[in-house]
């Protein structure tokens, strides 16, 4: 490591250490914040992956750079029975990261003072190395990957996000600020906090610094990981998205998704995605994911983090998504709700639906799932049909024969339902819950 790279890294360390990250009470759980468990849970990506589910017995989890444990206390949530090991550069982050597992009940869970650079001392590998709000701060991406990918089983998965440049382009100009002021050259305490907060506070309002990236909201609420995580954040870098599948070539490493890959979709910043103006609709199918992204973050640089999921290279099999499958792949087909979404909350609340003839909308208790305002709604039929999800998978047969009962006969002809259009019909609902994970669809092999 070069002499200014083990000096930024100290620099880090001493921040994290006098203002451990994030500053969330001990009792705070994540038991009830479906959206993170489903973004933290290896099912999720395992399934983009592979259209197959993770089996989660022995299952082993890094967080790297875990800090005072709030995501690695998410991981154990998400994923039970899973062995979770953090490890952090800084000493009190581990100590508080420890307390968090162990007063949510995670005694077992492992933690260690250990720099990423340091990770040839772990002599295991794992299933699942999550890698949050650590990578911008790594001055060799490429390095940086090639070392986590080490400790990656091959089936492994990586999580990994990196604070976009476009979107954090004035908080990187107000670092530059307050570097120039002479704020950043040891580790930024109380009265370099302070002097960021009166000098933001003190800003006209209109003035660009301030409307680019004056959170009063934020600098009230949490003044300190406010100032020190945006605007005196030592080692903070931006990236673009050729960035990053750059550094990905490099470490050989291969793109599974974004994690929150609906809201990347291109044509939705279309007024109408439906009717796209003619050059979009003859070229955005020809287009590659990672131009599709590109061309996503060049006019809508709205998500803070390029958050991915990736794997060891060569691990994706051929797969056919559910809309392609034959009668005979259907007739193998087991359906499942994604764990976030097998709650007795939700279980009672569809079943209050079935009972008022009611539309089910599943949005809400899953949000991260699909985009912003879509809308994924269920009739009280299809609802009824999928009830059984909530206590056990179900062979797609089984539900046929389900919804057939609930139907019993057409509702205009009164002429019994039609076996082959209700099973089509039911199929096209799944295919749309499966689309946004809801549902989660595997078939044998064939
Ligand atoms: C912004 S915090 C993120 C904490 C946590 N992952 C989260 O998302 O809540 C970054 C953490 O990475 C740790 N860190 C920075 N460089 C590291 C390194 N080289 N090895 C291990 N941890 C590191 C810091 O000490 C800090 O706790």
């Amino acid at each position: 490591m070069a002499l200014q790279d083990a000096e930024l890294l100290e620099k880090i360390r001493q921040q994290f250490e006098t203002a451990p990250y994030p500053n969330m009470p001990l009792e705070l759980s994540a038991k009830s914040d479906a959206n993170l468990l489903y973004a933290n849970s290896f099912v999720t990506p395992f399934y983009l992956r592979n259209q197959q589910l993770a089996s989660p017995k022995d299952l082993a989890i890094l967080d790297v750079g875990c800090g005072t444990g709030y995501k690695t206390l998410v991981l154990a949530e998400a994923n039970p029975g899973a062995a979770i090991f953090g490890i952090d550069l800084s000493a009190k982050s581990i100590q508080l990261a420890q307390q968090r597992l162990r007063f949510h009940g995670f005694a077992e869970a492992q933690f260690q003072v250990l720099s990423l650079f340091d990770l040839e001392q772990l002599d295991q590998q794992f299933d699942y190395i999550n890698c949050d709000e650590v990578l911008y701060l790594m001055p060799d991406l490429a390095q940086t990957l090639q070392i986590l990918k080490t400790k990656l089983k091959p089936q492994g998965i990586l999580r990994g996000n990196l604070h976009s440049l476009f979107q954090r382009y004035h908080y990187f100009r107000a670092q530059e600020l307050f570097t120039a002021l002479g704020l950043m050259q040891g580790n930024p305490g109380q009265q370099e906090i302070e002097i960021v907060l009166e000098t933001m506070r003190g800003l006209s309002d209109d003035v660009p610094l301030k409307q680019q990236t004056w959170s009063a909201k934020q600098a009230d609420q949490e003044p300190q990981d406010y100032v020190l995580m945006n605007y005196l954040f030592h080692g903070d870098q931006g990236y673009t998205i050729p960035d990053l599948f750059e550094a990905l070539d490099q470490a050989d490493l291969e793109f599974i998704c974004m994690t929150n890959q609906r809201s990347w979709d291109l044509a939705r910043l279309f007024q109408d995605p439906q009717n796209l103006p003619p050059f979009w609709q003859e070229n955005l199918p020809k287009l590659s994911i990672q131009e599709q992204l590109q061309l996503f973050e060049l006019i809508a640089p709205i998500h803070r983090l390029l958050d991915f999921w990736v794997g060891q290279a060569g691990q994706t099999p051929a797969w056919k998504p559910p809309a392609s499958w034959t009668d005979k792949d259907w007739e193998t087909a087991r359906v499942r709700l994604h764990p976030q979404l097998q709650t007795p909350t939700v279980k009672a609340a569809i079943t209050a639906a079935i009972r008022q003839q009611q539309q089910f909308d599943l949005t809400p208790y899953l949000t991260a799932a699909a985009p912003d305002q879509v809308r994924v709604a269920i009739s009280p039929y299809i609802a009824a049909c999928l009830l059984p999800l909530w206590d056990a998978p179900q062979q797609f047969p089984a539900l046929v024969k389900r919804i057939l009962k609930i139907y019993a006969c057409d509702p205009i002809t009164l002429k019994p339902a039609s076996p082959q259009r209700t099973s089509q019909e039911l199929r096209n609902t799944l295919i749309n819950l499966e689309k946004y994970l809801y549902l989660l669809i595997t078939r044998l092999p064939q």
